[in-house]
């Protein structure tokens, strides 16, 4: 939960006195087990103001790795897990450089930052008073920014693009209905009919049960999915109904949508294993993101590809040997292999890595990897090396 700021913690905070103190705390290790001593040293310091002056400093050194140029920035712990990274924050402003955009869930301002960057026009707004005063510290010197307090599902602005980011938290559980969103996603589009808008949402949400009309993006970063988002026809190409971005901290990789080919041939398998991105198979896109880059399926119920070659940026699985999925021949076959350290991948079969790996015991020195998934309905397994993968391009 972390400390509750109220407004007049973010006034202090962000006053010069408040920012002499910051600096002052700064200076504190803050580590877990000094922890009960610094903040007892800041309350000999400056009183009342301790608990926020303590959790500003501990939130500002948690920001870096997901913010960018937000050194002297005021979140609340919950805002700073809500916000979005600014790499996914930079790529959705991106796709609306140019127009006037309203945040109506702007919270502490991670989106409005970006969009301030390349849009002429921005308005956040947001229920919450400290987030808001949060806000303005925190985009202070943007001189085309705009916050007030409003209702998301009141419109108040005309003639922008919307987007929204419902948090998804409710009774303080995280949840995946679209209707526990606050505000609830269903009132939250009735609240903007026929308006460009862009909705973020869970990775989780069930786009099948979802009837929209635009596109959905499913988007990771650094291998991990994180958001979808859909974006109204008037946002999308009509073509593209579903498009996955593939992006890491270090730079935009790719993205991919289902406009593209996805032919691909049946064949057996290749020299290498290739479990894509996430958000590609989320997204749908398992077939488009072999054709693009002359791979087949292992299986076409299955998301392992296969070919003769690792896209670049891909982590992939060279292939030594197939095998019947039974443990007795596993077994001989890593002994033979005199494997160690073995990491387990399981698609579309009942198979629990750990418990298998304690039943292998592989007492060797080479590290494996084994892939277990099903072909026409066989249990199948292949014992294979690892490769780190080689550099994205940038392409995006
Ligand atoms: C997930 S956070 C948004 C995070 C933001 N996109 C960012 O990157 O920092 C959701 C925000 O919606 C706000 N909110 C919830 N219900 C709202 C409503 N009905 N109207 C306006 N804001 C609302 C919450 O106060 C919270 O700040």
């Amino acid at each position: 939960m972390g400390y509750g700021f109220s407004r007049e913690d973010v006034a202090y905070l962000g006053s010069p006195a408040g920012i002499a103190a910051l600096t002052e705390v700064d200076r504190l290790e803050l580590t877990q087990a000094s922890h009960l001593r610094d903040l007892a040293r800041v309350r000999r310091e400056y009183g009342d103001s301790a608990a926020a002056l303590v959790e500003t400093v501990r939130l500002r050194r948690k920001a870096g790795a997901k913010l960018a140029d937000a050194g002297d920035w005021l979140f609340t712990d919950d805002a700073l897990q809500q916000a979005t990274p600014t790499v996914v924050a930079r790529q959705r402003a991106a796709r609306l450089a140019g127009r006037a955009v309203h945040d109506v869930t702007c919270s502490i301002g991670a989106e409005l930052a970006e969009l301030a960057r390349v849009c002429p026009a921005v308005i956040g707004s947001d229920l919450d008073d400290a987030r808001l005063s949060m806000a303005a510290h925190n985009l202070a010197g943007r001189r085309n920014v705009l916050l007030a307090k409003a209702d998301a599902l009141v419109p108040v602005s005309r003639g922008t693009v919307v987007i929204a980011d419902p948090a998804r938290r409710a009774d303080g559980k995280r949840t995946h209905d679209p209707a526990k969103l606050q505000p609830p996603l269903p009132d939250l589009l009735a609240a903007y009919p026929g308006r460009d808008i862009a909705v973020k949402c869970a990775p989780g949400l069930d786009f099948d049960r979802l009837d929209w009309s635009g596109e959905i993006e499913v988007v990771s970063l650094d291998g991990a999915v994180r958001e979808a988002c859909l974006w109204s026809a008037g946002l999308s190409d009509p073509a593209v109904t579903r498009r996955a971005t593939v992006s890491s901290s270090a730079g935009p990789s790719f993205t991919l949508t289902d406009a593209e080919p996805d032919d691909i041939p049946e064949q057996e398998p290749g020299d290498w294993i290739i479990d894509p991105d996430g958000a590609v198979v989320r997204a749908g896109l398992v077939r488009h993101y072999a054709a693009k880059h002359g791979l087949w399926q292992l299986d076409p119920r299955i998301a392992y590809l296969t070919g003769n070659a690792v896209p670049p940026g891909t982590r992939g699985f060279r292939v030594l040997d197939r095998l019947d999925y039974r443990e007795k021949t596993l077994r001989a076959e890593l002994r033979r292999h005199d494997c160690g350290p073995l990491e387990i991948l399981v698609r579309g079969v009942e198979v629990d890595p750990d418990k298998l790996r304690r039943t292998l015991k592989p007492q060797g020195t080479q590290p494996f990897t084994l892939v277990i998934t099903r072909i026409d309905r066989t249990p199948t397994a292949f014992l294979c090396t690892a490769i780190a993968a080689a550099p994205p391009p940038r392409t995006l």
